[in-house]
């Protein structure tokens, strides 16, 4: 039952089972919003706990107003220069939408997909998806079908859209109108500056919210099935030599053997594309070692923000040197 075509996917979603979809950032395991039972499979699925909320995703012909009960004016705009596309926007739920999606939480995240089959499946099942990513709760986000695949061993319907545009999840994001601040809870392709060039003459600023304003969130996430360790080096640094290694193999309890090396040496919109195919194709066995190196200064470079929140979620030790 691996991977199904279009009509059969939207077939198995119409009858409140779950398929795996593509989206233009990861693929997602969508259920109805509607479905009481496949919404309770997507965790199940996933092994996801219940406390981790799912963001429901709307088709370009669906309103987000039908499920919420305030949608900030700004958000018009958000939408109208980024949807479909890569930005989920948070704001407080109607009665429609179920406590199973949002955790209890009494506001609700919604994006609308820029990939043409999720879209298709959408309009034709005229009922938003809620979908997290479809990948085992606190690993690495699949980017290809056959990560799915091999994610759920078969066990899961996928439809195939070929290799992910953007291959990071969306950037979140929740108007704070007391503050007046857009506060940004997961970075992404979306980045500040593309915000504050929609808000900015608005007077709203744009801020990086605490990691902890986000449920599931957790210090680790995304990770790869082999350690991964996160070295940030000062401009004068050496290169990293092979006792540093053996002490993290240590510090890792890892067997001191040939590490393997995630090539961080491209222009961060390409590393982004492929960070989570080469984490996966990295990751040989539990105890293989992944380095991940770049230079301390990355950290202060807007456009590698979305890439280092991933890599320090992911990391199994982060290294300053
Ligand atoms: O690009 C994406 O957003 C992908 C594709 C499939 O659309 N989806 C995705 O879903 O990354 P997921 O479940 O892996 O991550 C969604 C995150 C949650 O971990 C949670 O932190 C945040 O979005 N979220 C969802 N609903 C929220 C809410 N009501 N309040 C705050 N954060 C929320
Ligand atoms: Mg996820």
């Amino acid at each position: 039952m691996a991977f199904v075509d279009l009509k059969t996917a939207t077939d198995l979603l119409k009858s409140e089972q779950v398929v795996a979809l593509p989206t233009e950032t990861v693929y997602g395991l969508a259920g109805r919003i509607d479905s009481e039972s496949a919404l309770k499979k997507i965790f199940e699925v996933k092994k996801r706990p219940f406390f981790d909320p799912l963001i429901v995703h709307l088709s370009t012909e669906m309103s987000a107003k039908n499920w919420t009960t305030q949608w900030p004016s700004i958000y018009d705009l958000l939408a109208k220069k980024f949807w479909p596309g890569p930005l989920t926007l948070i704001a407080p739920k109607n009665n429609s939408v179920s406590d199973l999606i949002t955790s209890g939480l009494t506001e609700v995240a919604l994006r609308c997909p820029n990939h043409p089959l999720i879209q298709s499946v959408l309009k034709d099942l005229g009922i938003p998806l809620a979908a997290p990513s479809a990948n085992l709760f606190g690993k690495t986000s699949p980017t290809e079908a056959k990560h799915v695949e091999a994610e759920f061993e078969g066990r899961v319907p996928v439809l195939d859209g070929g290799p992910c545009a953007y291959g990071l999840e969306s950037t979140v994001v929740r108007f704070d109108s007391i503050a007046n601040t857009l506060e940004v809870l997961r970075p992404g392709w979306v980045s500040i500056k593309d915000l504050e060039g929609v808000v900015g003459t608005l007077g709203i600023s744009v801020l990086r919210a605490e990691s902890k304003v986000s449920p599931g969130h957790l210090k680790h996430h995304y990770q790869p099935n082999s350690p991964l360790a996160l070295i940030f080096s000062q401009v004068d640094s050496s290169p990293l030599d092979p006792i540093e290694i053996e002490s993290i193999q240590e510090k890792l309890s890892l067997p001191k053997r040939a590490t393997q090396r995630l090539n961080l040496n491209s222009p961060p919109e390409q590393v982004a594309r492929r960070l989570y195919s080469d984490l996966r194709r990295l990751s040989l066995t539990k105890e293989d070692l992944i380095l991940a190196e770049l230079p301390l200064d990355a950290k202060n470079d807007p456009d590698w923000t979305m890439i280092i929140d991933r890599l320090e979620k992911a990391s199994s030790l982060v290294v300053l040197r």
